[in-house]
This record gives C-alpha cells, sequence and structure tokens, in this order.
C-alpha cells in the first residue's frame, strides 16, 4: 500500500490538561507518530498547559515517557523524539484566574493556525472560553478542541453550546467524538456511498435489521466515579454508538464536506423514535476471583448505574421503516470487540426447497476493532457430487491482508482527527445541534430508569452481558452475532 502524507501548514497547537491521562495516552503520542511520518512541519508549535509550575525540561521528559509508552511501535528514533520535543514547551496556566495567560498569549504566533485542546473537564470550558477571549487568542483562526462528555443532558448541553458560542463560531469549533476518526468508521461511507452494489439493497425493503456492538472486556476500574454518574447509556451510546448508527443510516449527503454529512446525521437522529422499556435491557456486571464487581469498582453497594445497555431501535422515515437496528455495549464483556452488522432478508422464493430458508442468509459486517475489515456472507453450492447442497461462505477482506502491513499501521483516531483540526475541517467532528438532538432523544430513556430506580441485571464477567438481552432478539426469531476478537 502506498501511504500518502500531505503534510499541514504550520501551526500553534495549545493542550489545557497536557499533563493529563488523554495527553499522556492519546494527544502527545499520536501528535508524535504525525511527526515521525514527516505530516508534521518542523515549525509547528505544541505548547503543554496545566495548573502546576513545570520547567519546559521536565515537560520534554513527561512526553518522552509518553512516547516511549504509548507510541514507539517501530518509530523507536532517538534523533526523531528529540526533534519532536524541540518543538514542545510549557506554561503553567490557571484556567480560573490570570496565572499564565500573558506568557501564553506571547507564545502563540498570529500569522499561523492556532488550536486550543480542551482537554479538561467540562466545568472549565467556559472559564477556558472566556480567558482566550480576554487574552486575546480567540481570533478568527482560532479553533478550539472539546471532549466528550459533551454535557450530561439536553439542558446542560445547551448551556455548553451558549458558554463556547459567545466567543467562538461553529465552525471554529471541534466537538471530538473518537470514534469518528476511527479507520473503518470513515470507511463505512467509502463502503456505502462509493460503490454501487450495497446502496440499492440498503433498505427495509431488503434489510432485515442491523446490530451495532460496542463489546469492552475492561472494567470501570479507577473512572469510577465519573462513570457511575454516566452508565453506558451517556458513555457510549448518546455518543459513539449514536454517530455508527447515523452513518450507517443516512442518506447520501450531495458531497463529503461537513456541513453536507452533518445535515443528513442530524436528520437520523431526529426520525428515531421514543424507546419503549421493554425494548431496553440494562445490565451490571459481577466479579468474580479475578476481577472486581462493580460495585466495587465504584465503591457502592447501591449503584444502579448500568455497564452493559442493549436496546431495540427504530428510525421512522421512509428508508428504514420497519427495520430494526438492535445496539448493546457493554464493560467486563468476553471480548473486546466492535462491529455493525447489516442482516439481508432472504430471497422471496427459495426455488431449492423448504430447508434453504434454515440457513441465515447474506449478512455484511464491517469490523471496527480488533483486525478492521469487511465480511460477506453468501450463499453458494457446496462443492462436489451429492445435489445442490447449499452451504454459507465469508467473502472475508481484513483490511490488513488484503492492503499489505502498513494497512495495520493506520493513524489513531486522534492522530487523524487533531490534524483534520489543524486543516480547519470539520467533517468528523459533531455539530452542536447533533449532540443536543443526541440528548433529546437520550433524555427520556434516561429519565425512566432514574425515576422508576430500577436495578440493572447482574452479568458474569465474561460474558455476552445479562440473559435478557438475549430475548431481545429471540422473541422476535432473531439472535445476537456472537462477540468474538
Ligand atoms: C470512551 C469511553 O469514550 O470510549 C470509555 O468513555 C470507552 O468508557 C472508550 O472505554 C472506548 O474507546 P475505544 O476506542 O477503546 O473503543
Amino acid at each position: 500500500m502506498v501511504s500518502r502524507v500531505i503534510p499541514v501548514d504550520p501551526f500553534d497547537l495549545v493542550i489545557f490538561g497536557g499533563t493529563g491521562d488523554l495527553a499522556r495516552r492519546k494527544i502527545l503520542p499520536g501528535l508524535y507518530r504525525r511527526f515521525w511520518a514527516g505530516q508534521m512541519p518542523e515549525d509547528a508549535r505544541i505548547v503543554g498547559c496545566s495548573r502546576h509550575d513545570m520547567s519546559d525540561k521536565d515537560y520534554r521528559e513527561e512526553v518522552r515517557a509518553a512516547i516511549q509508552e504509548f507510541a514507539l511501535e517501530g518509530k523507536d528514533d532517538t534523533d526523531k523524539i528529540d526533534a519532536f520535543l524541540e518543538i514542545i514547551s510549557f506554561v503553567a496556566v490557571d484556567a480560573t484566574g490570570d496565572k499564565g495567560w500573558t506568557e501564553l498569549a506571547k507564545k502563540v504566533r498570529e500569522d499561523v493556525v492556532h488550536a486550543f485542546y480542551f482537554s479538561v473537564g467540562p466545568s472549565l470550558f467556559g472559564d477556558l472560553a472566556e480567558r482566550l477571549h480576554k487574552y486575546k487568542m480567540a481570533g478568527k483562526e482560532t479553533r478550539i478542541v472539546v471532549e466528550k462528555p459533551f454535557g450530561h443532558d439536553l439542558k446542560s448541553a445547551k448551556a455548553l453550546n451558549a458558554t463556547l458560542r459567545k466567543y467562538f463560531a461553529e465552525e471554529q469549533i471541534y466537538r471530538i467524538d473518537h470514534y469518528l476518526g476511527k479507520e473503518t468508521v470513515q470507511n463505512l461511507m467509502a463502503v456505502r456511498f462509493g460503490n454501487v452494489l450495497f446502496e440499492p439493497l440498503w433498505n427495509a425493503l431488503y434489510v432485515d435489521h442491523i446490530q451495532i456492538t460496542v463489546a469492552e472486556t475492561v472494567g470501570v476500574g479507577g473512572r469510577g466515579s465519573y462513570y457511575d454518574k454516566s452508565g453506558a447509556m451517556r458513555d457510549m451510546v448518546q455518543n459513539h454508538l449514536m454517530q455508527l448508527l447515523c452513518l450507517i443510516a443516512m442518506e447520501p449527503p450531495h458531497h463529503f464536506e461537513p456541513d453536507a454529512v452533518r445535515d443528513e446525521k442530524l436528520k437520523v437522529i431526529r426520525a428515531l423514535d421514543p424507546v419503549q422499556p421493554e425494548d431496553i435491557v440494562r445490565g451490571q456486571y459481577e466479579g468474580d476471583d479475578k476481577v472486581a464487581s462493580y460495585f466495587d469498582d465504584v465503591e457502592d453497594n447501591g449503584s444502579i448505574t448500568e455497564s452493559f445497555i442493549a436496546m431495540k431501535l427504530h428510525i421512522s422515515n421512509w428508508r428504514w421503516k420497519g427495520t430494526p437496528i438492535y445496539v448493546r455495549t457493554g464493560k467486563r464483556m468476553k471480548a473486546r470487540a466492535s462491529e455493525i452488522a447489516v442482516v439481508f432478508k432472504h430471497p422471496p422464493h427459495s426455488i431449492f426447497g423448504e430447508k434453504s430458508n434454515d440457513r441465515r442468509g447474506n449478512v455484511l459486517v464491517i469490523r471496527l476493532q480488533p483486525n478492521e475489515g469487511m465480511n460477506l456472507r453468501v450463499t453458494i453450492k457446496e462443492p462436489g457430487p451429492g445435489g445442490m447442497r447449499l452451504i454459507e461462505v465469508p467473502l472475508d477482506m481484513s483490511f490488513a491482508e488484503a492492503l499489505g502491513p502498513d494497512a495495520g499501521d493506520v493513524a489513531d483516531a486522534y492522530e487523524r482527527l487533531i490534524m483534520d483540526v489543524i486543516r480547519g475541517n470539520q467533517t468528523l467532528f459533531m455539530r452542536g445541534d447533533e449532540v443536543e438532538a443526541a440528548w433529546a432523544w437520550a433524555d427520556p430513556i434516561i429519565g425512566t430508569w432514574e425515576e422508576s430506580g430500577e436495578r440493572p441485571k447482574p452479568y458474569a464477567p465474561g460474558t455476552t452481558g445479562p440473559e435478557e438481552s438475549l430475548m431481545l432478539l429471540y422473541r422476535e426469531g432473531r439472535r445476537w452475532r456472537d462477540v468474538k476478537a
């Protein structure tokens, strides 16, 4: 595979929360990988900021350690790391006071793109935006990048949008949902709109149902206090799964450009029906001799927050009316595996006899992680004599196998998204109205169980979630695909 790296223009990137976990694990290692790949000009500047004083030298050593831990994989080149560290500096800044802002303002050059990454809790977004304005860093070429969670419900999301819009136009606000930066997620659009093969069948006439699964093996340990206030619905469904659903269900945008794509996604969210309580299963993992229970992870034996959720959704529009979309996500499941499966209907009449309908039919699977790829199950005749016996075989395309070893070295979601910020391309970022529409859909669902105080169903770690989630499909003669890596 020929990898094409298009260098970006010089820029200043300021990371608030520059010593935090996300900066250490994702943002800084990702920037190094782009530098290593030759995408970043040598006169780019990265400024880490946090509350506590630190010298440039000490910060650079922290960044070096983060790169060594999270970014190397064949990129262990001391000269390159040293050259990268040269472009990094540090300023201690108080988000709620005046300390450090004048110094920071002096570092930000006027004639290049500048981006400010708010890698901090949303309660500081307003303070940061206000001070960027006060210290004259909120010019037209300024971009701000904000992390999820973008609000806790519709009201708080609206308030956050209003605060940011006091100082920045929508075109300057980059709301990250890192699922949109994943390679296969973008491939979804290429597969749907770059081929003529699938789109004529991509509707309720031919699609029996769709399954979206994002399964994780990790628990919430270490993030318990955040997670227990969110649960799987707020942490994963309202954002990541919603974005996957939008890309799989939306109409073709007239162009692959930011507002055209986001307009179509918004229409999908607005066409979602309210979800009935009987179409929702919430679960909470138990512990075993190897892993702690959810209760222990969040240190609250009375918690009624879900670490698993499965739901049946309906989109009320011409394309999808009547095709259910089943989504599920959970922690401590049996494998880390994320995929979207489009399950097609059976042929209207089988010329091969009754039994052929026992088979499962055509399924297109888009694997997000691990082993990114696609798989299309088709029916063929079993080779050899013995009459017309039908079997199903996969047409399997692992990207790494089909496109060569370099395909495995795809940019991590964060790398891609940060470079898009510098380029000024908002296609893979959520617009304010999209986030609000997603909360408007999620709020009443969450409200129902918060009001009833209903407890999630317990499930054993290393499984596919509570038994009841299997029933969501069984009762309609369908079944979930297995969760396997
Ligand atoms: C984050 C959630 O947004 O996404 C986490 O807060 C979750 O709870 C993570 O583990 C999953 O991301 P990925 O890229 O590992 O699938």
